[in-house]
């Protein structure tokens, strides 16, 4: 986690790095910082300014006290050692050296210990040790460059570390060891940066170092060296410029806005996935992964995190049921530690919007050790899964920059249906009828999700009810049990309200203890086989004095016309699409209870866009 970004030039850099970090902004914003070499008559000098808080805090301090330079560092922080202040917030300094830092130095502990003698720690932070050793190893005589590496070897953890130093205008130092780091090529001056988007207005020629690089940037040149220290050549990679779907344009909120896209980002995602003109899925020659044979596999391994994991655990079903291929899901964070029992012909698939989430890189990791092809469904197509996997399924939703996943959610299940289709068709367990009949009903989201959208004002009415509530429950069945959970994530994340989702019938075996007057329960049940039963277990609870909400269509509010309580009418769906359509109420739903309870709907407390730490 953590943004950070560094230029090195021939132009001021400040508003650049100021720029850069706010597009960094969704890896954390509990703090932000900035260092440049300031050069004046005197000569250079070492300045930063830090601010507690999101970046717009950092640019107040630098309107009231500005710097600038021509070589600079700045950082965006979601903490992982100590307090979320202006004294743990990067740079760090230490004598000459200034260091922004993402990921987690697992040894800073045993190398404090170390040095504690002769140096002062003035955080409680991994990364200030980082400083010390540098302007440690530089004291003792070593140069620069020398000591950069020295400290390099010292380090245990997975990070991304860029470094300045007092005096030396002309080197920045970078580092990437398990943390994501591009650089950017310009003219007259480089950059790096923790992705792409942070470069972005910058350059869009990138330069992704590989596990172990390091690097010195010059205004002129770029030396790039492999862990064992020898020169190497990396592929300069050309991205697109377009930030456009970067933009909030009328929305309030960047999460409206990616919940209002849904029917084009789903859309796009069909449109990599199945050919519509004759109702088939792709071939995997089509999908450009022509290798990725689901009838020579005999097993799926299932690994994400967060929103992603309850798109894989939807997925759980879809490829158990349509294409009988047993599915191992996990927790990604979990699986390594799981040591689970994978035989070398189960295909190891990984979900992630960002591609960069430290556990299920992990997860995907462990497979690859044990032998196993991996495959990753990603949004972010230059991440570093993107680059590790076998096989790279791209989802097409565009940037998702509301740390709340929502668009990122829809596309995730509609590419994992089309690949479940897909892996029934080639086990010879859907007929070509079936498949033109689920293909179809695919092709059919897009507009389903607008008649969906239209429930805004009744879902807006029904959050401001939802909003003086300090419990929920969300309960469905079969698919909509994940969905139901994602259902709570979502009101967790950005409304701070205790939300648990749970499979309908599971809710007597305990938790109905914590039913009582007034408590919200929303059920999630479009009229299909299981329909009966969940609405059964909404009236264990109706009649317990809960107050419930039930999603359904019109087919289903009619049945169930005894239910006491309130009805949103989803359009009628297929039984395999449902969950895509009805994770629209649940985002409107959500984003609406946290807009009557006032919070900061894009970036909640706490939370960060991706987590590129364990
Ligand atoms: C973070 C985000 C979640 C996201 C999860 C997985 O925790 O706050 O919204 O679902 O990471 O992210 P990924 O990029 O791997 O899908």
């Amino acid at each position: 986690m953590c943004g950070i970004i560094g230029i090195i030039g021939d132009k001021p850099v400040t508003q650049r790095l100021l720029g850069g970090l706010k597009r960094l902004e969704y890896r954390g914003y509990d703090s932000a910082g900035i260092a440049v070499i300031e050069t004046d008559a005197t000569g250079a000098k070492l300045s930063r300014r830090r601010a507690e808080g999101k970046i717009h805090n950092l640019e107040e301090r630098l309107k009231q006290s500005p710097v600038d330079g021509i070589l600079g560092i700045a950082h965006t922080r979601w903490a992982t050692h100590g307090q979320a202040n202006e004294t743990n917030a990067h740079p760090h300094f230490a004598g000459r050296v200034a260091v922004v830092h993402n990921g987690i130095i697992e040894n800073f502990m045993a190398l404090r210990a170390e040095l504690q003698e002769k140096r002062e720690f003035v955080t409680q932070t991994d990364t200030e040790v980082v400083a010390h050793l540098i302007d440690d190893a530089m004291k003792s005589g070593l140069s620069a460059q020398e000591a950069f590496t020295k400290t390099l070897k010292r380090l245990e953890g997975a990070f991304a570390i860029c470094v300045i130093i007092d005096g030396i205008d002309e080197h920045l130092f970078v580092a990437r060891r398990g943390s994501p780091l591009a650089i950017g090529i310009g003219e007259g001056e480089n950059f790096v940066g923790s992705d792409a988007i942070a470069l972005n207005t910058l350059s869009n020629d990138i330069i992704y170092l590989e596990e172990g690089d390091w690097a010195v940037l010059k205004t002129d040149n770029i030396q790039i060296f492999n862990a064992d220290d020898k020169p190497v050549t990396r592929e300069t990679v050309r991205v697109s410029g377009s930030m456009a779907a970067a933009e909030k344009g009328n929305y309030r909120h960047f999460m409206l806005k990616e919940i209002n896209e849904q029917a084009e980002t789903v859309s796009h995602t069909l449109t990599h996935y199945v050919d519509a003109f004759h109702m088939r899925v792709k071939s995997p020659e089509q999908l450009q992964v022509p290798e990725l044979d689901f009838s020579a596999v005999q097993r799926l391994s299932l690994m994400a995190c967060g929103t992603a994991f309850y798109a894989a655990s939807v997925a759980k079903y879809w490829f158990e049921q349509l294409a009988k291929l047993p599915v191992d899901l996990d927790i990604a964070s979990e699986l390594r530690y799981r040591q689970p029992v994978l035989a070398k012909d189960t295909l190891a698939l990984a979900v992630s919007q960002s591609g960069e989430t430290a556990d299920t890189l992990a997860a995907l990791r462990h497979c690859q050790k044990l032998g196993l092809k991996t495959a990753a469904l990603i949004n972010v197509s230059t991440s570093t899964m993107a680059r590790i996997v076998d096989f790279s399924l791209p989802l097409n939703a565009g940037p998702e920059i509301g740390v709340a996943s929502t668009k990122a959610f829809t596309s995730q299940l509609t590419a994992l249906l089309a690949l479940a289709i897909s892996a029934g068709v080639q086990r010879g367990h859907i007929s070509p009828k079936a498949e033109h009949e689920l293909v179809t009903a695919l092709t059919q989201v897009p507009r389903q999700i607008t008649q969906a959208l239209a429930l805004e004002p009744q879902i807006e009415e029904l959050a401001l009810e939802l909003s003086k509530s300090r419990n929920a429950f969300y309960l469905g069945r079969g698919v909509h049990y994940p969905l139901a959970m994602e259902g709570a994530l979502k009101l967790k994340e950005i409304s701070y309200i205790q939300a648990e989702g749970y499979a309908a019938g599971e809710l007597k075996h305990g938790p109905i203890a914590l039913i009582e007057e007034g408590i919200p329960v929303i059920g999630i049940a479009p009229l299909d086989a299981l329909f009966d039963k969940t609405i059964s277990n909404l009236e264990e609870v109706a009649t317990r004095g809960a107050k419930i909400l039930l999603i359904t269509d019109a087919q289903g509010a009619k049945k169930a016309e005894n239910l006491k309580g309130e009805r949103l009418i989803c359009p009628p769906t297929h039984l395999h699409t449902a969950p895509i359509i009805y994770a629209i109420p649940i985002q409107l739903l959500a984003y609406h209870t946290a807009i009557h309870l006032g919070t900061d709907v894009d970036q909640p407390r706490n939370l960060a866009k991706s987590v590129t730490v364990e």
